[in-house]
């Protein structure tokens, strides 16, 4: 699989999964990943949904003698792209899991979850049952990093039909609840195609 063009191809193939055209830019994945390069100490981090590796780049980088990185790609294509021309020598630290985030087994808690799933393109059911899950992995203090397209839900509730509407509805709700119940901030990305925010949700101390 080459660079772009091939992850053009796998979203042809598999529009309802991958459900972007292009990889994100760099300067998405650096603020994607801020949050969990900014922890001191060894850290333990989780990215799903790495596609061809623009985010997992970012963190493989930064990372220090006593950190780990588990990888989680549902993609048999993706996942190949990675062990080949991202994963490198670095698999004492990197784990790759080929499945999905739902099945896999991790060992949680994870310092930092970094997403970079699709999930307003998924049925609000999925969707809410993968960052319900991710949720799960963080440990107390720990950090959820995930990406929005920036007005994706309005441009999709303007031209939808009406499944499509309520299905952002929902998905704006379900959002807005997480962000609620969360430390949040939010950074908007202007370089990336389309624009994007960076949503990071930080785990309260106390939170089941
Ligand atoms: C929008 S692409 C993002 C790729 C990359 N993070 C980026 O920003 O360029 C979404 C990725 O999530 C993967 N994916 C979708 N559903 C998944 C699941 N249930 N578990 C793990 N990965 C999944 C897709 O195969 C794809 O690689």
């Amino acid at each position: 699989m080459a660079g772009r063009r091939g992850f053009f191809r796998e979203y042809i193939r598999n529009q309802s999964s991958v459900g972007a055209v292009a990889p994100s830019s760099r300067r998405l994945a650096r603020k994607m990943t801020a949050p969990a390069r900014s922890w001191q100490g060894n850290r333990r981090w989780l990215e799903v949904g790495p596609g061809t590796g623009v985010f997992t780049l970012e963190l493989i980088k930064d990372l220090r003698p006593g950190d780990h990185l588990d990888v989680v790609e549902l993609n048999p294509a993706f996942c190949e792209h990675l062990r080949e021309h991202v994963l490198g020598s670095h698999a004492d630290q990197v784990t790759l899991h080929e499945g999905s985030i739902l099945d896999v087994t991790l060992e949680s808690p994870y310092d930092s979850v970094v997403c970079g799933l699709p999930y307003n393109a998924f049925p609000t059911h999925l969707s809410r049952t993968i960052l319900r899950r991710l949720v799960s992995l963080i440990r107390p203090g720990g950090t959820l990093s995930f990406f929005e397209y920036a007005a994706i839900r309005y441009a999709r509730r303007l031209v939808g039909n009406s499944e499509v509407k309520r299905a952002m509805l929902w998905h704006e709700r379900f959002i807005g609840r997480l962000e609620e119940g969360m430390s949040s901030h939010r950074d908007l990305v202007l370089c990336n195609l389309p624009p994007a925010w960076a949503v990071h949700l930080t785990r309260n101390e106390e939170q089941e």
